[in-house]
Order: structure tokens, then sequence, then C-alpha cells
């Protein structure tokens, strides 16, 4: 499973993707409103420091699959990672189709239910981005989603990739790794607390301290 960061905070960027295990990045209009300047100067920045191969997804904000598209044949200009997060609505869906035939790279976003990664998957997505932490907000299981929407892709064999987003906490990763996600889309707090364990501490320490007995004797 790769791992996407969920982030537009560019000094978040840097610094996990310096560490060479991020292949890409999400933003979405909230995580946009919290940094300064324009919508494209960041999406361009974040495309510089995302590997090449990556992909770094930037959403539109239009409701009618015109403005999308329209949207999208700018927005795709802005780095060769750019893929175009659509909200999943039939609008969403038209764009979806259409930008698929462009050869268009789309991640469909908003994915509450099989039913709709299946649209997504029928209208060409490059990605589908089940949203696992808001459905345990309301008292429904993520995970379970995002392990049904891999078995069936699975099943007939379907190439959209599964990005397990709205991921709240380091297990939201690991259930959605066992679940079958191709992608998860983590915020730099838990990407950080993926390293955290107090047995390595315990253990650097432990080396350390035998480490410098063995260098007085
Ligand atoms: O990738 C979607 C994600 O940003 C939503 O996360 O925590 O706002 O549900 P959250």
């Amino acid at each position: 499973m790769e791992l996407y960061l969920d982030s537009a905070n560019l000094e978040e960027i840097k610094k996990a993707v310096d560490l060479g295990v991020i292949t890409g990045v999400t933003t979405n209009p909230s995580l946009v409103s919290q940094q300064g300047g324009s919508f494209k100067d960041l999406i361009r920045e974040i495309c510089s420091l995302v590997p090449k191969t990556g992909s770094v997804s930037a959403e539109v904000m239009g409701e009618s699959w015109r403005e999308m598209v329209k949207e999208a044949e700018e927005i795709r200009t802005w780095g060769e990672q750019v893929t175009i997060k659509l909200p999943l609505t039939p609008d969403g869906i038209k764009a979806c189709t259409i930008l698929s035939g462009e050869g268009i790279k789309t991640n469909l976003t908003l994915v509450f239910s099989v039913n709709q990664a299946l649209l997504a998957a029928r209208a060409g997505a490059t990605f589908v981005s089940p949203f696992v932490g808001r459905l345990d907000d309301i008292g429904r299981n993520g995970i379970d989603l995002v392990a049904q929407i891999a078995s069936i892709f699975d099943h007939y064999q379907l190439p959209t990739r599964i990005i397990a987003a709205s991921i709240r906490h380091p297990q939201h990763v690991v259930d959605a790794a066992l679940a079958g996600a191709d992608i998860a889309t983590i915020p730099y707090k838990v990407f950080r607390q993926m390293f955290d364990h107090p047995l390595t501490e315990v253990g650097i320490k432990r080396f350390k301290a035998d480490w410098a007995k063995f260098k007085e004797s």
C-alpha cells in the first residue's frame, strides 16, 4: 500500500516527502483554505516537491460538469502529477467520464458507499476516495467500506485505485492496508505517529548506554 500525505501545508509536505516514503499528496478545499497565497501557486509548489511519478490531488469547485471540466483543464496544466479531484455527484461523474476520455487523472472524492465507488469506476476514475473517519463519525464502519470496494474491484478487475481517506489515527492505516486499499492518504500528525513505538525508544536508549560502556572499556 502506498502512502500519500493528506495536507496542503508546504512545510509538512517537504518534511514528509524528504523521508522518501510518500508518493503523493491529496488536498481538499478545507486544507487549502488554511494556507495563504493562491491555489495555483500552492499546487505548483506541491508538485515541485512530490516525485514526478506521484500524484497531487487538486479539487474543482464548480457545480456543473461544464464548470468542472473547464476548471480541470486549467488545473491540470499546473503540474504533471496533478490529479483532478471531483465530487461524487452526477455532474462529477459526467466530468470524470469526459476527463478520463482525455487521459486526465481523476480522484472521485466524498465516497461513502460501494455504489458510489462503482459509479466512479465505471466513469474511468483513476482513484476513488472512501472517507473512513467520517463514516466512523456517524457510527458506521469506514474500513468495512474500503474492504467491500477492494473485494469488488478485485473480483471484476476494475483498474480504479482505492485511496483510503479521512484517516484519523495509525490503526486506520493498518486496517486500510489489511482491507486492501491501494493507498492511504494520511494527515501529517498520523504520519509522525506511525514512527512511534515505546520499545523502539527504549531499545535505542539501551543500545546507546551499552555502546558508551563499551567505548569506555
Ligand atoms: O482526504 C479527505 C480528508 O482530507 C478528509 O479528512 O479528517 O476532514 O474527514 P477529514
